[in-house]
C-alpha cells in the first residue's frame, strides 16, 4: 500500500449556495501552495445544521465557511469565538483546532485590508448604509481599526439602533443613526461612503438611496456587492470623481484570512482574484 496521507477538507455549508465562487478561488489556490486540500460546498438547510456541525467534528475536518442562513445560528454548536465574532455576533469561518471548534468573522477585516490600500481608516468619519451582517462585520473592523465616527444609515430602525448601540457601548466608537426614508444627504466632512446592504447584488442597476449629488470627490466610496463589481453605486460615484471601491477585494481578502486560518501557509492573493474573475466572468 502507497503511504500518503489523507486530504484534508474544509468546507462551505449556505441555502442557497450554488454559484458561491469560495471553492474555485480556495481549490486554485491550494494548488498554488502545493497544499493537497479539498474544498467542499454543501447546501445545508437550516434544520440540518446541528447535523451538519456533528459531521464535520466526527469527520475532522479543518474547518469551513458559513454563509446565508448560518453566520449567526452555526454559533451555539462552536466551543469558542474570537473577540470581533463575539462583538459582531456573527461567523463567517470556522476553525477546527485539536477537535475544537472556534468561529471568526472575517467579512470586515476583509474589507478594511481592501480599504487600507487606499487610505489609512484611522481618523476617519464613515457614512455607511445597511446595518445587516456585513455591515456588523464591517462596522465593528472599521471601529477596531481606529476610525472616529460611523453614521449608520439603514431602513429599519430596530436593525440600525442595534448596531449603533453595539458600536457606541461594545466597540466604543462614535455612532448614530439615519433611519432610511427616501435619498439620504451625506455631510461634506464624509470621508468614506459605504454601502454594505445588500442592494445592487445580482442588478447593476438598483440604487443605493443617496443623493448623488452630495458625493464629492474627495470621499472614497465602497460596495460589499461583488456581483456584479461594477454597481450603481460605483458608477455615480466614479461619473463624481470619488475614489472607488469594489467588493471583489473584500472577498479575495477574507478568503485570504481563512486560507491562512486553517493551514496556516500564506496564499497567493493574486491566483485567487484571478480565479475570482474568472468564476464571475468578468
Ligand atoms: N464582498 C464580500 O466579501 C461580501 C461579504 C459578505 C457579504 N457581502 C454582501 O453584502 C450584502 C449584504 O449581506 P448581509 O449578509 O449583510 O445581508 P443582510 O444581513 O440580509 O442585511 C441586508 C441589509 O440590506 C438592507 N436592505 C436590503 N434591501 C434594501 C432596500 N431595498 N432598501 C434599503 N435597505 C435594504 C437591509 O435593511 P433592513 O435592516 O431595513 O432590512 C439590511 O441592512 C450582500 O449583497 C452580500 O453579498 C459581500
Amino acid at each position: 500500500m502507497v503511504d500518503r496521507p489523507i486530504e484534508e477538507i474544509v468546507c462551505c455549508m449556505g441555502q442557497p449556495v450554488a454559484g458561491n465562487p469560495t471553492q474555485f478561488i480556495m481549490e486554485r489556490a491550494f494548488n498554488a501552495a502545493g497544499l493537497d486540500w479539498r474544498y467542499l460546498t454543501l447546501e445545508v438547510p437550516p434544520e440540518n445544521l446541528s447535523g451538519a456541525l456533528a459531521g464535520m467534528r466526527a469527520m475532522g475536518f479543518r474547518g469551513g465557511n458559513f454563509t446565508i442562513p448560518h453566520k449567526v445560528a452555526v454559533i451555539e454548536h462552536l466551543d469558542d469565538l474570537s473577540e470581533a465574532a463575539r462583538l459582531m455576533g456573527a461567523v463567517n469561518c470556522v476553525n477546527q483546532k485539536d477537535g475544537q471548534l472556534i468561529g471568526e468573522n472575517t467579512d470586515g477585516k476583509g474589507f478594511v485590508q481592501s480599504l487600507k490600500k487606499i487610505v489609512d481608516p484611522s481618523g476617519l468619519k464613515v457614512a455607511m448604509f445597511g446595518a445587516g451582517g456585513a455591515a456588523r462585520a464591517v462596522s465593528v473592523e472599521l471601529g477596531l481599526s481606529g476610525v472616529s465616527e460611523i453614521i449608520v444609515i439603514n431602513r429599519t430602525e430596530s436593525r440600525g439602533q442595534n448596531l449603533v448601540d453595539l458600536l457606541n457601548n461594545d466597540v466604543g466608537i462614535k455612532s448614530s443613526l439615519v433611519i432610511q426614508d427616501g435619498e439620504v444627504e451625506i455631510d461634506d466632512d464624509v470621508n468614506v461612503v459605504l454601502n454594505a446592504t445588500s442592494i445592487g447584488l445580482g442588478d447593476a442597476d438598483a440604487q443605493v438611496p443617496v443623493v448623488v449629488e452630495t458625493l464629492s470627490e474627495n470621499m472614497v466610496v465602497a460596495d460589499v456587492v461583488f456581483n456584479p463589481p461594477q454597481t450603481w453605486l460605483l458608477r455615480q460615484a466614479a461619473e463624481r470623481g470619488c475614489t472607488c471601491l469594489d467588493g471583489l477585494g473584500m472577498l479575495v481578502n477574507q478568503a485570504v484570512i481563512g486560507f491562512q486560518i486553517w493551514t496556516g501557509v500564506d496564499p497567493d492573493p493574486a491566483v485567487m482574484r484571478e480565479a475570482l474573475e474568472e468564476y464571475l466572468e468578468i
